[in-house]
């Protein structure tokens, strides 16, 4: 273990989650910081609160009880980030700390940036660069907007850089990592759910669908693609037809449940014997149904990366990615929602197995060790010069 004491104590970094994707990302993180000796303070926002959306995910991956809950809950865009800003000001002006750690891509991401660097506190963003050049999509203003505010920043893939330097973020900043993401992935495998688990917790009812033919898992929650009634209703259809040859399992996230229920397309879903609904799952549950899947549909950002990890074809129902390499060197394929590319993508996966990839450069279960050693460095570094103007 390294010591990250000097003069002033142990360095201290206030490390931010808000949602679910976040809690993946800064499992491995915290613990790679505390192995150096640097202090963790956990602040969860409440973005995603629900037991479902927020607990397992601690317990599973072993993320101790946040120091503070901020509780904000859901709102509008402009009430949750506001919300959010209001709520970490205090905690932040109390603590002080050498650094604020920000994880991803999600509201809290940037509401917390932005009251830090407002603080004169460094920001550190993890996972830093990705752009689908899609304004539409929230999460790549908060993308944007993180990025410009942070002191250090960890890429995931190649063009992570070339994307920060276009933007004209300096490259003394920006350090290629690999992604933490899989570093939980990697850590977590061998404990995965088996599918009879699964069902047996979430639908035991549909186990009995997934015959010789395996399945293929479903994950939707995009606004673009969830909100928008007809862009719904063409989907649904598509996934029943899919499921006739081999049978979906689909969690489904609040957000896409209301949807469907309000839309009324759930009762087409629940009609179809190829199609088994389940609730948000647990980690060890998803993953284990991942590893396992024929294939993956999906409109997450993390299940692109975790599919190109585990070597299982992915389909992506959106027309873009920030996450090229997946493409590049990985399973995934960008498919959008049409309905005769999905099935035609598809069918070429059961036929031949879909395209081979290969794993990038770093994503090899040790990306926040990388991290930690990178912000240890640079924050006994910003102290020494920091006492040496003193
Ligand atoms: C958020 C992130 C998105 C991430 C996703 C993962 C932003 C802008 N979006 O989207 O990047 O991919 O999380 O899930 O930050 N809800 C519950 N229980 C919860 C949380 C939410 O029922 O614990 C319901 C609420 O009705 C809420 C809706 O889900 O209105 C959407 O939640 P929200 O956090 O606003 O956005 P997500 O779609 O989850």
């Amino acid at each position: 273990m390294s010591s990250s004491a000097g003069a002033g104590g142990p360095l201290r970094i206030i490390c931010i989650v808000g949602a679910r994707p976040n809690f993946m990302k800064i499992a491995p993180v915290l613990r790679a910081l505390k192995a150096r000796g640097v202090e963790t303070m956990l602040v969860h926002t409440g973005q995603h609160y629900d037991q479902v959306m927020k607990e397992d995910f601690f317990d599973q991956l072993g993320i101790p009880t946040p120091d503070v809950d901020l509780e904000v809950g859901s709102a509008s865009h402009a009430q949750q980030t506001a919300e959010i800003m209001k709520r970490f000001e205090p905690v932040l002006l109390e603590d002080r700390p050498d650094a604020v750690l920000v994880v991803g891509d999600v509201n809290s991401t940037i509401a917390c940036a932005l009251v830090a660097v407002k603080e004169h506190v460094p920001v550190v963003h993890v996972e830093a660069g990705l752009r689908s050049f899609d304004r539409y999509m929230p999460e790549e203003i908060n993308r944007i907007l993180t990025d410009q505010l942070s002191d250090l920043l960890f890429t995931t893939e190649e063009a992570g850089a070339a994307n920060l330097q276009a933007e004209g973020i300096p490259r003394s900043r920006v350090h290629y990592v690999g992604n933490v993401m899989i570093d939980t992935l990697k850590a977590n495998l061998d404990r995965a759910s088996r599918l009879e688990d699964v069902m047996q917790r979430h639908a035991p009812g549909a186990l009995s669908l997934v015959g010789e033919a395996g399945y293929s898992l479903l994950t939707l929650h995009r606004p673009s693609n969830v909100d928008d009634p007809e862009v719904l209703a063409g989907l649904v259809d598509t996934l029943i037809g899919l499921a006739e040859k081999v049978p979906v399992i689909f969690p489904m996230h609040p957000r896409t449940h209301a949807r469907l229920e309000s839309g009324g397309l759930i009762v087409r879903l629940e009609a179809s014997d190829h199609v088994a609904l389940l609730p948000p799952l647990p980690y060890l549950d998803l993953l284990g149904l991942m590893a396992n899947a024929r294939y993956v549909l999906t409109d997450s950002g993390g299940i692109q990366e975790e599919t190109t990890a585990l070597g299982v074809p992915c389909v992506t129902l959106r027309e873009n990615t920030e996450r090229p390499i997946t493409v590049t060197e990985g399973t995934n394929e960008i498919v959008g929602t049409s309905s005769t590319r999905i099935q035609e993508v598809v069918e070429n996966i059961l036929e031949t197995g879909g395209k081979s990839g290969r794993v990038p450069e770093f994503w090899d279960g040790r990306a926040a060790d990388r991290v930690a050693e990178v912000v240890e460095a640079w924050l006994v570094d910003r102290r020494r010069v920091g006492s040496a103007r003193a």
